[in-house]
């Protein structure tokens, strides 16, 4: 998704630190969003046609917000959230004024004002440096209750620079194994060229 600097990290500035809004409101800006399907994907929209009611979702790392402005046709409750003040500007272009609710803010930080059934999970785990896995896994863990749904594409392989940061499937299961379940798991078919070949959908529940 971008180059990558050989600088030690106190050296960065903050638009060559993925941790960091500037570093995507940079590539936003810039019009270089290699990630950005520009389309629902498939296996997240037979998911979508398979649930009986609409699930309560967050979308984090929204970005563009594709399958936010899907959910809201179809009168799912939706959370899109970016803490990019220019992604927020891409999905607010994307949804017009599909009712979705579309929050500038940091996932680590936000704070749901209901509860949630669903986490719809697309480049945003890759886009997040190593050292905020574990944070992640938390998050997800403590915004689900019993049962809840974290559900989407996760970067499957070995590739230590990024982002996108691959992530080994033993590491995934790290992450999640304490408090979910994989009830799917399949490889992806209709995935953009920086993740073609590399890419899982699954599904995991959350345990009780
Ligand atoms: C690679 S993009 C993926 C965007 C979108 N999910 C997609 O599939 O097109 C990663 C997004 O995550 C956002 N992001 C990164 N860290 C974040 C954080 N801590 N809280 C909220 N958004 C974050 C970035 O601003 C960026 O829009």
């Amino acid at each position: 998704m971008t180059q990558n600097i050989e600088t030690s990290p106190a050296e960065k500035s903050a638009d060559q630190r993925p941790e960091h809004p500037d570093f995507w409101c940079k590539r936003f800006g810039a019009g270089t969003t290699p990630w950005d399907a520009g389309k629902v994907p498939g296996d997240f929209s037979a998911f979508v046609d398979r649930q009986r009611a609409p699930l309560r979702t967050l979308i984090p790392g929204c970005g563009s917000a594709w399958e936010a402005a899907r959910l809201a046709a179809l009168r799912w409750p939706v959370t899109a959230l970016d803490f990019s003040p220019a992604a927020i500007e891409a999905a607010r272009a994307v949804l017009g004024d599909a009712p979705v609710d579309l929050v500038c803010a940091d996932f680590f930080q936000w704070q749901a004002p209901n509860p949630l059934d669903l986490i719809y999970e697309r480049a945003f785990l890759c886009a997040l440096p190593r050292k905020l896995w574990d944070d992640w896994g938390r998050r997800v863990a403590e915004l689900l209750p019993t049962g809840g749904l974290l559900a989407g594409y996760f970067f499957v392989c070995d590739q230590l620079k990024g982002p996108p940061f691959g992530i080994l499937s033993e590491q995934l299961d790290a992450l999640l194994q304490p408090a979910f379940e994989r009830i799917e798991d399949r490889p992806v078919a209709d995935s953009i060229p920086v993740f073609a070949g590399r890419e899982r959908w699954q599904v995991w529940r959350r345990k009780g």
